[in-house]
């Protein structure tokens, strides 16, 4: 049932042309965060959404994370990604509050734990790095590790806390965000976007894909005086799109599981854990409903979704090297996703060459950890105000042939 004062969201049928001041494209939590917050902000908004269980919201974690992945040569994506943490807690109480559903933000850290000594060097190397950028990082020992997860296996090395570092549950945050946007007045469209109309040099409109049963015939098209790009991965596929939005997205391949504890068993971690296991990178994110994500891999394959045995098996193999109980969880899931990833992993987002397109895409790694920045910046953009300077590097003319931002 939806919360009291909340209407549970529409597939509205597009009649052959209607308008609306915004058109957004995409409904990932980014598209949907930003058509909730524009809604909010008084403008009248159409959400086209296609619903697709493939999107990389649905698939994805959860983790904010802001420290555990900051990596050297960064510095500007960090900023970006430390003011996205600070502004989440109150986003998502907010949409709570609204909605009365809970989207599991979870705030006790994240410890990452090194399986043997190489692992370890290279763990305390990052943590040395992100101690000298101010960030909170906390050294450990294998003990100090186990005392604070006492199911991590007895020869885990060492590790460090990153208290900064939370999750949400991806799957019940896109849900709340879609029953406020429509509490806000949003109309969902189901469909793709598939072409941005322009007129005058200047965009204004989009076409969609085929037309919904009961429609009118032909190809529906939706009028606007902004459209926004929030395609993720499929951004570029967009005809009428200006570069550098044909150009600089590729879909970066995650496969993931989701094991469940079975009942009877208490939880088996408290915090996320991220591990290093002889290289290899895998982490485990857990959810007070008894659910426990494990990722992912991380592959350049274009837009091949297939889970593969091999995935599988080292996800596994590395997650039961540091947490052996894991072999006792139910595997109730596997899934592939694709990460909008950019050249420098850094999101697109802001004006574009076409006047009245926003691109607000190219998220790569942080997508949900940076819904709640991008939709206050696009609600700014759209409403004639400036966003936080931690934008400026993001612009999307970055990519630009022959342009330096
Ligand atoms: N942010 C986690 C991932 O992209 O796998």
């Amino acid at each position: 049932m939806p919360a009291k004062g909340v209407r549970s969201i529409m597939s509205a049928t597009v009649t052959r042309t209607q308008n609306a001041d915004v058109v957004v494209a995409g409904g990932g939590v980014i598209g949907t965060a930003i058509a909730w917050r524009a809604a909010a902000a008084g403008l009248d908004v159409i959400l086209v959404d296609p619903q697709a269980r493939e999107g990389a919201s649905l698939v994805a974690a959860g983790m904010l994370a802001p420290v555990s992945e900051a990596l050297f040569g960064e510095d500007a994506l960090l900023r970006l990604n430390l003011l996205a943490v600070r502004r989440f807690p109150d986003f998502a109480a907010e949409l709570e509050e609204l909605t009365g559903q809970r989207v599991g933000l979870r705030r006790e850290g994240t410890l990452a734990v090194a399986h043997d000594a190489g692992d370890h060097a290279a763990l305390l190397r990052l943590v040395t790095f992100r101690r000298s950028l101010g960030l909170d990082a906390d050294e450990l020992d294998g003990p100090e590790c186990r005392a604070l997860e006492p199911f991590l296996a007895p020869d885990v090395r060492g590790g460090a806390l990153f208290a900064g570092d939370w999750s949400v549950d991806n799957r019940r945050y896109l849900t709340a965000l879609r029953q406020a946007a429509a509490g806000a007045g949003v109309r969902a469209v189901r469909g793709r976007v598939t072409g941005v109309l322009a007129r005058g040099g200047r965009a204004c409109g989009v076409q969609l894909d085929a037309p919904e049963p009961g429609g009118i015939g032909g190809r529906p098209s939706i009028g606007c005086d902004t459209v926004v790009v929030a395609a993720g991965c499929w951004s570029g596929e967009i005809a009428g799109l200006p570069e550098p939005l044909t150009t600089a997205i590729r879909p970066v391949k995650g496969q993931l599981l989701r094991l469940r504890v079975p009942g009877g068993m208490p939880p088996v971690l408290s915090r996320s854990v991220r591990a290093t296991v002889r290289g290899a990178e895998v982490y485990l994110v857990p959810r007070a409903d008894g659910e426990m994500v494990v990722g992912a891999t991380s592959e350049e394959r274009g837009r091949d979704r297939t889970v593969t045995a091999g995935a599988v098996h080292d996800l596994l193999h590395d997650a039961m090297s540091v947490l052996p109980v894991t072999s006792e969880l139910t595997l109730a899931e596997t899934c592939a996703g694709l990460r909008p990833g950019t050249p420098d992993n850094g999101p697109l987002a802001g004006v574009t060459g076409l006047d009245g397109l926003l691109a607000a895409t190219g998220h790569f790694r942080n997508g949900i950890l940076l819904s709640a920045v991008t939709a206050d910046a696009v609600a700014a953009w759209l409403t004639g105000h400036p966003a936080e300077a931690e934008w400026a590097p993001f612009a999307p003319a970055r990519f630009t042939a022959g342009v330096r931002s």
